[in-house]
């Protein structure tokens, strides 16, 4: 994708002076926080509508102010970040008359999360979505609270990073300690392929810059590689109390890169959700977060036991939010919404979960979300016959005609497209057949590529 998150400086822990919000009735409004993109959070922003809610956007996005959806659109100057980012957000949405600010973007939940304080909320806790958005900050966590992680390392470039190798055996994993979607996240298998991941992943922090913390000076982790079978679990806190949502499974790549592909649902080994579910309770508990949509990456290690790669406070992105709820009937983002609008209003706290479906006792359907990885240039991106299959229910194009596609390690995560579909569940093999229906009807996308050529050296001197 072409779009670049925008950074979140470190923000203040500043206390706050409480005015009550209780005996206000409560508003309808309320404020999104969405700064660099919201594509992907079509169907987020449609729950917020049948909500009844009038929506106000915040927002770098150009092309914003002639979308519909929002009552009105506040362009986000691009100089702000952290501290002064969400002093602005709170001032904007007191000027308008909103209390609570929301958002389903990774690197903008620690400055709604402050927003919320600044508009007098004492529930959010941007201390915690701080530790979401640093892998390092993550790992320390989850060895204080002795939850189950992979041995790691930080450093702080190639240097460091080729003398704390000392202490671990190759294979193992080399990652960005701040970035997302596996990019310059690779198992390295000796010295020199430690070197140049060590080296890519220093590039990397150039070139994403904002998205690093500024402050963290530790660029890169060395990680014990979990070699198993890998997950993610998505859930909802609401006051504090942590729910499942549901566990995805996701393709197993042997490495040496990671990429994305083949999130199904349901999970091909209900029997194992407890023990997912224990440490999703016990992150929660550490991070004492009180109200807040929740991810959880694991993969098994040698042993079979669950680690946990990675964790935040917001759900998997994109059509994982549609899926999910269509197997498991139960609205992650509405119980959310519904949460934050209560705030820190006791009464209205406890009934959050009040009318909602509860998760469904059997799944409901199989599902599958498949990346159109593609390369070459891109010249049409359309759902194309894909639309008019049972099975097709939607696809969000992620790249523009003009885009030129790579595959890792040259290319990220440079998709043309997601695309969700959904088939009846009987039984475990329908999640086999899911994943095959998607790559049936990836093929039958309109997404045409001009291919890459490779010029011979000859005609490229004669031109
Ligand atoms: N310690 C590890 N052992 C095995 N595989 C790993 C490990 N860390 C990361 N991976 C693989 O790389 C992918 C991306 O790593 P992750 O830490 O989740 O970064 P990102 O934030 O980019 O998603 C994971 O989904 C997993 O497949
Ligand atoms: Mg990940």
């Amino acid at each position: 994708m072409s779009n670049k998150p925008l950074s979140n400086k470190p923000l203040s822990n500043k206390p706050l002076s409480n005015k009550p919000l209780s005996n206000k009735p409560l508003s309808n409004k309320i404020l999104l926080i969405m700064r660099n993109t919201y594509a992907w959070h079509r169907e987020h922003i449609e729950t917020l509508e049948r909500m009844g809610l009038e929506i106000h956007l915040a927002t770098g996005v150009k092309q914003a102010a002639a979308d519909g959806r929002f009552a009105s659109v506040i362009p986000v100057p691009e100089e702000l970040e952290g501290e002064s980012m969400a002093a602005f957000c709170a001032d904007e949405a007191r000027r308008l008359g909103i209390t609570t600010a929301i958002t389903f973007y990774d690197s903008d939940i620690a400055v709604t999360s402050r927003a919320n304080q600044l508009l007098g909320h004492t529930w959010p806790r941007p201390q915690a979505d701080a530790i979401s958005r640093d892998k390092k900050l993550q790992r320390t966590f989850l060895t204080e609270h002795a939850l189950p992680a992979p041995r790691f390392a930080g450093v702080t470039g190639v240097e460091a990073g080729l003398k704390a190798a000392e202490d671990f055996s190759y294979p193992f994993i080399v990652k960005p300690s701040a970035l997302a979607a596996s990019i310059g996240v690779s198992l390295v298998r000796d010295r020199d392929e430690l070197e140049r991941a060590l080296t890519d992943v220093a590039r990397l922090a150039e070139e994403w810059g904002g998205y690093f913390p500024s402050d963290g000076p530790e660029i890169a982790l060395i990680e014990e590689f979990l070699p198993g079978k890998e997950v993610t679990l998505d859930g909802v806190v609401v006051s504090g109390e942590f729910h499942l949502v549901g566990v995805t499974n996701k393709m197993q790549m042997p490495g040496p890169y990671f990429e994305e592909d083949f999130y199904t649902l349901p999970f091909r080994t209900p029997e194992e959700e407890p023990e997912l579910v224990a440490v999703a309770e016990g992150i929660v508990a550490g991070l004492g977060v009180e109200h807040c949509l929740f991810n959880a990456e694991f993969r098994q290690d040698a042993q079979g036991r669950y680690r946990v790669v990675e964790f935040a406070t917001r759900m998997s992105g994109g059509q994982n939010y549609r899926n999910l709820r269509e197997v498991h009937g139960i609205d992650a983002v509405r119980l959310y919404a519904k949460a934050v609008l209560a705030g820190d209003d006791a009464g209205r706290r406890a009934a959050v979960l009040d009318g909602e479906v509860r998760r469904a006792a059997t799944p409901r359907a199989a599902t599958c979300i498949k990346f159109a990885y593609r390369t070459g240039t891109l010249v049409r991106n359309n759902p194309g016959d894909a639309y008019h299959s049972p099975y097709f229910r939607s696809y969000i194009p992620a790249s523009k005609p003009g885009d030129r596609l790579r595959r890792a390690p040259e290319g990220w995560y440079e998709i043309a497209g997601s695309l969700a579909v959904a088939a009846p569940y009987r039984g475990v093999e329908d999640v086999d057949r899911v994943e095959r229906i998607a790559a049936e009807l990836d093929e039958r996308l309109d997404v045409v590529m001009v291919p890459p050529v490779a010029v011979p050296p000859a005609v490229r001197g004669a031109a």
